[in-house]
């Protein structure tokens, strides 16, 4: 069953858009000795190859978590924020944050002293970093943080901030672990991305240097199967998530159905995504230099951003065993 230790790590490492040094860094550790090269590119993408000769297929998950940047001071002890990535503000207040240089952050809600009467809008909200009513420079304009959290498990459930998506990176990690060794049909370029949250940059940079046939991005999705919530047909526990549509990507049926076929002769469980908010990597590889098709296989995902993001540890299994199907056999799509 997939590596734990390994989804721990990854979660709960540090890397708000921008500053994926941290996740990159530990990434780098794990595929060294994996990987036939490795490279970091121009944005930051980490580039990983296995094998050469075949088609060459770009692997695409992104290191970046959604965070925020300090845009003004307020009184001592209070910075205002920007927004990196779609931040879900009502899950904010009481919320930790953490700077790069460690300091934790407390957000907070202006003007109420205890209940919030209304909705906050970002403007109402500050991140304290006061230590002693004394306060002044452990944070400056500029500074970027993320939320912290630590990872959590609740039965086959595994819950943590940043799921999205350094669930996607263990998912790449594992299929590298078990392609190792391999006689690989295919040039695999295993890419850890840069700045999705904030407008899928990194894949983009990265497809345009490889210029791979294939795209395959490993991203989480949302779920229906939470109360009074029928939005889609994707659970926790049905197996790996193969996308059809999401609002940036319509996956070209030959790439779609190659992931069916493969999942049913290896006896994967699987469940078709439709996903109306939201887009991953793969919708910048599709539209990289004069088009790459690319496909997508999800982690279903509840809570997402927020810091319980919760997936399915027999999801995250299938998504694995998927992803080396299609990769230990010559992709022709
Ligand atoms: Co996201
Ligand atoms: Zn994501």
């Amino acid at each position: 069953m997939a590596d734990k230790a390994l989804i721990q790590a990854l979660v709960e490492a540090w890397g708000p858009p921008g500053h994926e040094h941290e996740v990159r860094a530990l990434i780098e550790g794990y595929v060294r000795d994996l990987a036939d090269e490795v490279r970091v590119d121009s944005s930051g993408n980490l580039i990983c190859r296995m094998g050469s000769g075949g088609k060459k297929i770009m692997i695409a998950a992104h290191m970046d978590e959604i965070g925020m940047v300090v845009n003004t001071l307020d009184k001592p002890g209070f910075a205002r924020f920007t927004m990196t990535g779609g931040l879900i503000l009502v899950s904010l207040i009481g919320n930790r944050v953490r700077f790069a240089n460690g300091t934790i952050g407390t957000i907070g809600m202006e003007g109420s002293a205890l209940i919030p009467t209304k909705l906050p809008t970002l403007a109402e909200l500050f991140i304290d970093f006061s230590e002693n009513g004394n306060d002044s420079g452990s944070v400056q304009v500029g500074d970027a943080a993320a939320l912290t959290r630590n990872f959590t498990t609740r039965g086959d459930r595994l819950i943590a901030k940043s799921m999205d998506d350094r669930i996607g990176c263990a998912v790449a990690i594992e299929a590298m672990r078990a392609l190792k060794g391999k006689n690989l049909p295919n040039e695999l370029y295993f890419v850890f991305t840069t700045q999705e949250e904030v407008g899928i940059r990194g894949a983009r940079v990265a497809a345009n240097g490889i210029a791979p046939d294939y795209g395959i991005a490993l991203d989480v999705t949302a779920t229906g199967d939470t109360p009074k919530n029928n939005s889609m047909a994707i659970r926790l526990g049905g197996g790996a998530a193969i996308k059809v549509l999401d609002s940036g990507h319509i996956v070209p049926p030959a790439i779609k159905n190659l992931m069916i076929s493969r999942a049913e002769a290896a006896g994967i469980p699987y469940q078709l995504e439709i996903l109306t908010g939201g887009s991953t990597d793969a919708a910048a590889i599709q539209t990289a230099l004069s088009g790459i098709p690319s496909g997508v296989i999800s982690i279903p995902c509840r809570y997402v951003h927020t810091t319980s993001e919760t997936v399915d540890i027999n999801d995250v299994q299938a998504c694995i065993d998927l992803l080396v199907a299609l990769l230990a056999q010559p992709f022709e799509a």
